[in-house]
């Protein structure tokens, strides 16, 4: 019998042996050998000789309804042999009849199987004649326990073989995020993986956006054509929205059993057993692990969570570095406009202010000269002039653009003077300023808004009105509510505002602007009579406006 165990290759053909060969060298006519294990671990008939190919369930379905009243649990659980005589007429008999009622037996011996020293199992035998006792019931408990090594050695392979197989799966997870695949290629990767050492059917990454919502979504198992039908990405309810706001593992033998699930959207594949992982980095949630449907078995298993726990965090070192390699490309061109905008600052707006002060000496040199000043060398040096220094408003509004954060570090009033300044050394369109001296309490976006607006409203002046004068005037409002009044005016040839003009996206996208910062904007024109761009927009609140100075000024300021 050893040898014919050792040879074989799983634990139920192992079992099968041990039984058949205790059927073959003893008097019993039947014998089933009931390991527990599983996850969650429960007892079931691995292998049996002389007994219906239904046995198995049979017993599971006994072992459902009266569990531990069972002589075969009873010994497992008291690792003691458990004798029953149907002639002895013990209640417990009723309940093996229950089970074992249509097979020929007077008695059944049920044998724990212990292997080092913990409980594996039991074999139960079956006998025509009295219950079998001294020097053969101590055989039969020493097979018993020879079993039991073999049902372990078997578990003990099954592990190894097992945990080597997630091994293999976790290195090839490290290669992946070490080659130079995509974030896509890497999570789609890891979702194959961490299928196929959980051995679950289909497979998903969730990766979350800096607003908390799904952002992108990369599965495993389901075919496009489900895809299509399903349609939608997961829109984050349910349990997959319980794994976001929870951040915890999650092991389901069942979806539907658990409160928070929603239940699934139309054509989506049946799914029951579920396990899912949030992938965090230092704290931070980048989205979701899971797999569903783990094949062959109920639910996942201890085995099966710890992989994806490893694979999670793969998952999140890659998500977050290509996020930081996105960040970092930003930078590098950020920085690049900064050089540029050093450089030009330095170079060309260098030597066009130079120039406008070589020009300004020659007009004076003339006038000191005696030179007519309509003379044509006047006239020349003159236009001159303001060319150059028109070309030094236009080269400071374009510094000014080449560096984002200037609009915060200047404030909104001289962001709003070169703009106008450089619009005008443009198209000789002159621009009346008129902006309020101190700093207004705007909200970084709203002041950004406003930057943008009144920019669109010059280039529409500049392209459109034909106007020979502009306004732009910037005023502190004290209604209601405090607000900022921005005004555009021309004297240019205006237009009617009820025609739309599809494709024309400045108004439009001007409106949207200051509704955003919760303003409102109005256009008023006609044709031939200019236009006038209104925009109102709150400013931040009185009270945190003056909480604001009082922290950063002296107090006698306030006074
Ligand atoms: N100040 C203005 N004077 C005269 N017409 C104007 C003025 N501002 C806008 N318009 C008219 O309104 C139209 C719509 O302006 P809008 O800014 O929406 O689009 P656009 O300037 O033509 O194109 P873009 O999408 O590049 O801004 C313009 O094409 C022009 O006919
Ligand atoms: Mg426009």
């Amino acid at each position: 019998m050893a040898a014919q165990v050792a040879l074989a290759e799983s634990l139920e053909t192992t079992l099968d042996t041990v039984a058949q060969c205790l059927v073959e060298s003893t008097g019993m006519t039947a014998c089933a050998a009931i390991v527990f294990d599983g996850e969650p671990a429960r007892l079931r008939v691995a292998g049996t000789a002389g007994l219906p190919p239904d046995y198995a369930e049979r017993f599971s379905a006994a072992l459902r309804a009266s569990s531990e009243a069972l002589p075969a649990v009873s010994a497992f659980r008291s690792r003691q042999t458990v004798v029953v005589d149907r002639e002895s007429g013990e209640p417990v008999v009723g309940m093996l009849e229950n089970l074992d009622d249509d097979l020929d037996w007077r008695s059944i011996a049920s044998f724990p199987m212990i292997a080092r020293n913990h409980p594996v199992g039991a074999v139960k035998t079956f006998w025509q004649g009295p219950p079998p006792d001294g020097q053969e019931l101590e055989f039969l408990a020493a097979v018993a326990d020879q079993a039991a090594t073999a049902v372990d050695n078997a578990r003990l392979f099954a592990d190894a073989a097992a945990s080597s197989r997630r091994d293999e799966g976790l290195i090839s997870a490290f290669l992946a995020l070490a080659s130079e695949l995509s974030l896509p290629a890497v999570l789609t990767k890891i979702v194959e993986l961490a299928c196929d050492i959980a051995d679950a059917r289909y497979g998903a990454v969730g990766v979350l956006g800096a607003d908390g919502r799904l952002e992108d979504f990369i599965t495993h198992g389901v075919s496009d054509e489900q895809h299509n039908l399903i349609g939608h990405l997961p829109i984050g309810r349910g349990i997959l929205g319980a794994l976001i706001s929870d951040a915890r593992p999650l092991r389901l033998s069942r979806i539907q059993d658990d409160p928070r699930s929603v239940g699934f959207p139309p054509h989506h594949p049946p799914m029951t057993s579920f396990l899912g992982v949030p992938i965090t980095v230092r704290g931070k949630i980048y989205g979701n692990l899971y797999l569903t449907e783990k094949r062959g078995g109920s639910e996942f298993t201890k085995g099966d969570h710890r992989a994806v726990v490893t694979l999670a965090a793969q998952a999140g070192v890659a998500i977050e570095n290509a996020r930081l390699f996105t960040e970092a490309q930003q930078r590098l061109a950020l920085e690049a406009r900064h050089r540029l905008a050093r450089e030009l600052h330095d170079s060309v707006s260098q030597a066009l202010f130079s120039m406008t002060m070589e020009t300004r000496a020659a007009q004076l040199l003339l006038e000191r000269e005696g030179l007519p000043e309509d003379g044509p060398l006047a006239e020349r040096l003159s236009n001159l002039r303001q060319l150059t220094q028109g070309a030094l408003a236009e080269m400071r509004a374009l510094i000014f653009e080449l560096r984002p954060e200037a609009l915060q570090e200047e404030g909104l009033a001289a962001a709003i003077r070169k703009q106008a300044e450089g619009m005008s050394a443009r198209t000789e369109i002159a621009v009346d300023l008129r902006l309020p001296k101190r700093r207004l309490s705007l909200s970084r976006d709203a002041e950004e808004q406003v930057y943008r607006v009144v920019q669109e409203s010059l280039a529409n002046i500049a392209k459109h009105s034909g106007a020979r004068r502009a306004t732009v005037r910037l005023r502190h409002r004290r209604a209601a509510r405090s607000e900022l009044l921005v005004e555009l005016s021309d004297d240019g040839v205006g237009f009617d505002p009820s025609v739309r003009q599809p494709g024309h996206l400045g108004l439009r996208t001007m409106a949207q602007r200051i509704e955003q910062v919760g303003g409102t904007l109005h256009v008023d024109s006609r044709p031939g009579r200019g236009t006038r761009i209104t925009a109102v927009v709150p400013l931040a609140h009185d009270g945190a406006r003056l909480a604001v100075r009082a922290a950063t000024r002296p107090l006698r300021d306030e006074s």
